[in-house]
């Protein structure tokens, strides 16, 4: 009997040098260096180079970098067009990858292999991402998209895009350090629907609109988003324990908690967490805030033995609601970030690349007769419904 790893959980998928986590110990690096580190003394822009070129910029390098990310935060007039056509209910994600997809129609790459078109793909990409999702967050009210100004750092410039305001400096900067733990994640489901579609030497526009389908579920990038729901849900403190009661009796799935790889606390959500409590003087005057907090607790107690515990979903989404961020653009400030981590992905793949075809156990049946139409008869099920209808 063959063996069969259901989510291919414990399979690796790849060899890479990007990045390393030890869920045991609740470690995380971007190209050996801890991300403890990377959030006090780094950047985004200095991380995406790190985990871009596999080293720390240099001073004139870092300078270009963030001066080429600069000149590419505009989008063209007709990707504003495309985002005006798409209906205002529509979800934010479905919309920045739209945008993506039709974006590599405007830069076509013709050969991926080649080191100044992967530059300047991956500053397209990442300068323009912020810009995409911004302007969509405006169009669907009805107002046109801000301008991206060229005197802002990156993140004060999204947050720009955003509110039309430049924001105070220390917000700008807890917004940076979102950025910098949302970057790179090893082998996760987005990273890894990425490199499925780089293996078939598919443009990195392609590859990354591939990866912010997959981040858009509520399993993945999406649990930010479904966490602040299910705090707003719960609604108070003393309702923690009953929610819990209820969710984990019908084997639901509390949101923001849980990981594939780590059994100990997301180191990210110990940062994020503290991060919270930067932004507010006084934490316990945040609602969502100490209900999180109460629901950490109440988990700890009845699940944590089994490694479940918050990862880098349970905090981010409070962050982004002090913020006044909406709660559906949460999912895209994650692919804002990660792109960075996608396209290491992608050119590392294209470096030394097989095309992914992994295998199946088949189950069913051989050698099945074909029935003539006349003579087949519709199969009731118990309820005498027609089998096969919804
Ligand atoms: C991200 O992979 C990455 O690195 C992703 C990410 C990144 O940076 O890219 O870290 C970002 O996606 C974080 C995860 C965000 N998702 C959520 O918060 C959604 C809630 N979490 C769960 O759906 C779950 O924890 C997963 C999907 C994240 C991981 O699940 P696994 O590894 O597939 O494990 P499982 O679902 O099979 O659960 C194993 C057991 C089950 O109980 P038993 O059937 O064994 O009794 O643990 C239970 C599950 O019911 N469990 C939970 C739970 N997560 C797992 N029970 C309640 N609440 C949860 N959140």
């Amino acid at each position: 009997m063959r063996d069969f790893f259901p989510g291919l959980a414990g399979v690796p998928a790849a060899k890479s040098t990007i990045s390393f986590v030890d869920g045991l110990k609740g470690i995380l690096e971007y190209r050996g260096i801890s991300i403890e580190t990377l959030a006090r003394q780094s950047s985004f822009t200095e991380t995406a180079f790190l985990l871009l070129f596999n080293r720390l910029p240099t001073k004139p390098e870092l300078t270009q970098f963030h001066a080429d990310l600069t000149q590419h935060r505009r989008i063209k007039y007709k990707i504003c067009d495309l985002l005006k056509c798409l209906p205002e209910s529509g979800h934010p994600m479905d919309a920045l990858q739209s945008a993506v997809a039709a974006l590599g129609m405007f830069y076509p790459v013709a050969d991926v292999t080649n080191e100044s078109t992967r530059y300047w793909t991956a500053v397209r990409l990442i300068a323009k991402l912020p810009t995409i999702v911004a302007a969509f967050a405006r169009v669907r009210r009805g107002d046109e998209p801000i301008v991206p100004r060229d005197d802002l750092s990156y993140a004060e410039n999204f947050l720009y895009m955003l509110t039309e305001k430049i924001p105070e400096p220390a917000l700008a900067n807890i917004f940076d350090i979102c950025l910098i733990l949302h970057a790179e994640h090893t082998m996760n489901a987005s990273t890894f629907s990425g490199l499925v579609t780089a293996s078939t030497l598919a443009d990195p526009y392609t590859v990354i609109a591939s990866a912010i389908g997959t981040l858009e579920g509520p399993l993945h990038g999406g649990a930010n988003e479904a966490v602040i729901h299910m705090l707003e849900n719960i609604g108070s403190v003393e309702q923690v324990p009953a929610y819990l009661e209820r969710t984990l009796g019908t084997k639901g799935k509390i949101m923001g908690f849980g990981h594939r790889i780590y059994k100990v606390k997301d180191p990210r959500a110990i940062i994020l967490q503290d991060l919270v409590q930067q932004l507010d003087a006084h934490p316990d005057t945040n609602t969502l805030f100490t209900i999180a907090r109460a629901v950490e607790q109440e988990m700890e107690k009845r699940i944590g033995q089994k490694g479940i515990r918050p990862n880098v979903d349970f905090y981010s989404g409070i962050i982004y609601h002090r913020m006044g961020i909406e709660t559906d653009l949460f999912t895209p400030l994650f692919a804002i970030s990660r792109v960075a981590g996608w396209l290491a992905h992608c050119f590392e793949q294209y470096q030394d690349n097989h095309l992914f075809r992994p295998d199946q156990i088949y189950e069913g049946p051989h050698n099945r007769p074909y029935q003539p139409l006349e003579g087949r008869t519709t199969l009731k099920n118990e309820e005498g419904k027609v089998r096969g209808k919804g």
